[in-house]
C-alpha cells in the first residue's frame, strides 16, 4: 500500500532530495492557488482527525480561529510524545522532517498564525537537532520567514526544548511551559483558539497529524478519504513494543486488522507463544483481551465500540507468560509520578492505586482491593481539570475488570478483609497502614494483618502530627 508518511525515499530528510521528490509543492500550491478558508474546508473533507490522542476533526479545529489579524496567532506542534508505547512522532522527525514542516507552514498559511512552534521533548536531543538543522535549511531555501515563495504570507518557526514531562504534551501545559511557567494544565473553557499562548489564539497539533496535510492538498481530499475506515481516513504510524518479532512503526491504513499488523508486519509473538493482552494505543487507553483482539481492527470507531480507544496506535503486546499485575503496578507507578499535582483526584488517587497495588504485588493484597481499585479509578475518572487523571483511571478500571483473575491469584485468602467499603478515607504517608472506611466517630484502619478502630479525633491528632 501507498505510504503518505514513511515512505520508502532513500535519505528523504535532506531538504534536497524532499524537494526533488515534489517536496514543497504543497506549499506552494496554497500560496498561489488557496485561499486559507479553502484550505482548511479541503482539510475538514479529508475526514483528517488527531493523531494525538483525542482524534479531533482536524479542519475542524483550524476553523475554530478567529479570522482576521488583529491579534497574533499561534500555531504548536506537540512532539512531547511522552506516552509509554509511543514513539511515532520521532520516526517523522527522523525520516520525513519537511513533510511535517511543509504541514505545519499550510496550517499556519490557513489560520493566518504569524508564528510556529515546534515543542519537542527535553531528553530528544537526537530529534531537536534534527528539527533545528531541518528549520535552518527551510530558511535558507525562503521556505519560512518573510514573504515565503514571493507571496505575502510570512511566517517564522522555532524549535522549543520541552524540561522532560509527560504533562507538558496536555496542550494547555504545553502552552504554560512554552511561556516559561511550570507546565500545569490550564482549565477549559476558555480554549486555546480563544485564549492560547501569551492569551492569544493558539491551535496545538500533533506532529503526524501535520504531517499528513500536504498530501492532502496535493492528491485531495476526496483521495484522503478514501484510504482505511472512512469514518477515520487515513493511514497511522502504528508503533508496536511487546513480545512481537519485529517490533517498529509500520504504516497502515486506518481500520487494518490488529492480528495483520502482528502476524504479517510484525512476524508473531516472540518465541512461538500465544498473547494475553494488547493495549492498542499507549499505556493510558483500555486494554484488549485476546478474544478482542482477535476480530479487532485498528481505528477510532472500532475500539470505541469495545470500550477501547486508538489514542496513539502505540500497540503494546504481552505474551502468556506475561505478569498482568505487575504490568499495571508499572503503568501506574508512572502516571503516578508524572502527575503534575495540581488537582486532588488525580494527586491522591493515582498514590493511593499505587499503595493498593504495591500490596498485591506483595502478596498482602485483599480480595475486596479489587474493587476499591476499580472505586478510586472511578473517583478520578471525569473528575479532573485535564486528561492525565482519565489516563491514570482507566489502565487500572479496566485491566482490573477484564483480567481480575489475575490479580485474584496473587491474593491470599487468609489475608484480612475489611468489614465495610463504602469509601476511600484517606491514606497516611507510610505504607504502614490504610484508612479504608469512615464514619461520624470511628475509622477502621487497616494495619496490614490487623484491623483496628480508631476515634476520629485520635486519627486526626495522628495526621497533624
Ligand atoms: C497527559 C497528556 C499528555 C499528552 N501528550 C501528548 C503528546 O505528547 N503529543 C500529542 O500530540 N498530544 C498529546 N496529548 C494530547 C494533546 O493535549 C492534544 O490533544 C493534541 O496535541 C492535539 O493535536 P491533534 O488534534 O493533532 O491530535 C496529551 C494529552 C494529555 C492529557
Ligand atoms: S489531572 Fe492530574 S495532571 Fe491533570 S491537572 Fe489534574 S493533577 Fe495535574
Amino acid at each position: 500500500m501507498e505510504k503518505i508518511i514513511l515512505k520508502d525515499i532513500p535519505d528523504l530528510d535532506k531538504i534536497d532530495v524532499y524537494i526533488s521528490n515534489g517536496g514543497y509543492s504543497a506549499l506552494k500550491k496554497v500560496l498561489t492557488g488557496m485561499k486559507p478558508d479553502e484550505v482548511i474546508e479541503e482539510v475538514k473533507n479529508s475526514g483528517l482527525r488527531g493523531r494525538g490522542g483525542a482524534c479531533f476533526s482536524t479542519g475542524m479545529k483550524w476553523g475554530f480561529m478567529p479570522k482576521g489579524n488583529e491579534k497574533p496567532k499561534f500555531l504548536c506542534c506537540n512532539g512531547d510524545e511522552s506516552e509509554p508505547g509511543s514513539f511515532k512522532d520521532r520516526e517523522i522527525f527522523e525520516k520525513n522532517p519537511h513533510q511535517f514542516i511543509e504541514g505545519s507552514l499550510i496550517a499556519a498559511y490557513a489560520m493566518g498564525i504569524q508564528a510556529v512552534y515546534v515543542y519537542i521533548r527535553g531528553e530528544y536531543w537526537k530529534w531537536i537537532n534534527i528539527m533545528e538543522e531541518c528549520v535552518a535549511d527551510a530558511y535558507r531555501k525562503g521556505l519560512i520567514g518573510k514573504n515565503i515563495l514571493g507571496s505575502d504570507f510570512s511566517v517564522e518557526m522555532y524549535v522549543h526544548k520541552g524540561a522532560g514531562a509527560y504533562i507538558c504534551g496536555e496542550e494547555s501545559s504545553l502552552m504554560n511551559s512554552l511561556e516559561g511557567k511550570r507546565g500545569y494544565p490550564r482549565v477549559k473553557p476558555p480554549f486555546p483558539a480563544a485564549v492560547g499562548v501569551w492569551g492569544y489564539p493558539t491551535t496545538i497539533n500533533n506532529i503526524e497529524t501535520l504531517a499528513n496535510v500536504p498530501e492532502i492538498i496535493n492528491k485531495g481530499s476526496k483521495w484522503f478519504s478514501s484510504i482505511g475506515d472512512p469514518k477515520h481516513p487515513g493511514t497511522l504510524l502504528y508503533g508496536v513494543s511487546g513480545h512481537v518479532n519485529k517490533p517498529g512503526v509500520y504504516e497502515l491504513p486506518t481500520g487494518t486488522p490488529l492480528m495483520t499488523i502482528i502476524n504479517d508486519y510484525c512476524g508473531g509473538i516472540r518465541n512461538g507463544k500465544d498473547f494475553k493482552m494488547i493495549i492498542p494505543g499507549g499505556s493510558s487507553m483500555p486494554p484488549l483481551t485476546k478474544e478482542e483482539s482477535l476480530t479487532m481492527k485498528m481505528d477510532a470507531e472500532s475500539l470505541k465500540a469495545v470500550g477501547s480507544a486508538i489514542g496513539t496506535a502505540g500497540i503494546m503486546v504481552m505474551d502468556e507468560d506475561t505478569d498482568i499485575v505487575h504490568v499495571l503496578q508499572r503503568i501506574t507507578k508512572f502516571y503516578y509520578h508524572e502527575s503534575c499535582g495540581q488537582c486532588t483526584p488525580c494527586r491522591e488517587g493515582c498514590g493511593w492505586m499505587l499503595k493498593v497495588l504495591n500490596r498485591i504485588m506483595d502478596g498482602t493484597g485483599r480480595h475486596s482491593d479489587l474493587d476499591l481499585l476499580i472505586s478510586v479509578a472511578e473517583n478520578i475518572e471525569g473528575n479532573t481539570i485535564c486528561a492525565l487523571g482519565d489516563a491514570a483511571a482507566w489502565p487500572v478500571k479496566w485491566t482490573v475488570r477484564k483480567f481480575r483473575k489475575e490479580f485474584e491469584a496473587k491474593i491470599k485468602d487468609e489475608n484480612i478483609e475489611l468489614p465495610v467499603l463504602n469509601k476511600v478515607h484517606g491514606l497516611r504517608k507510610s505504607d504502614e497502614y490504610v484508612t479504608i472506611d469512615s464514619d461520624e466517630n470511628t475509622i477502621v484502619e487497616s494495619l496490614i494483618g490487623k484491623v483496628q478502630e480508631i476515634t476520629a479525633d485520635e486519627n486526626i491528632k495522628r495526621y497533624s502530627s
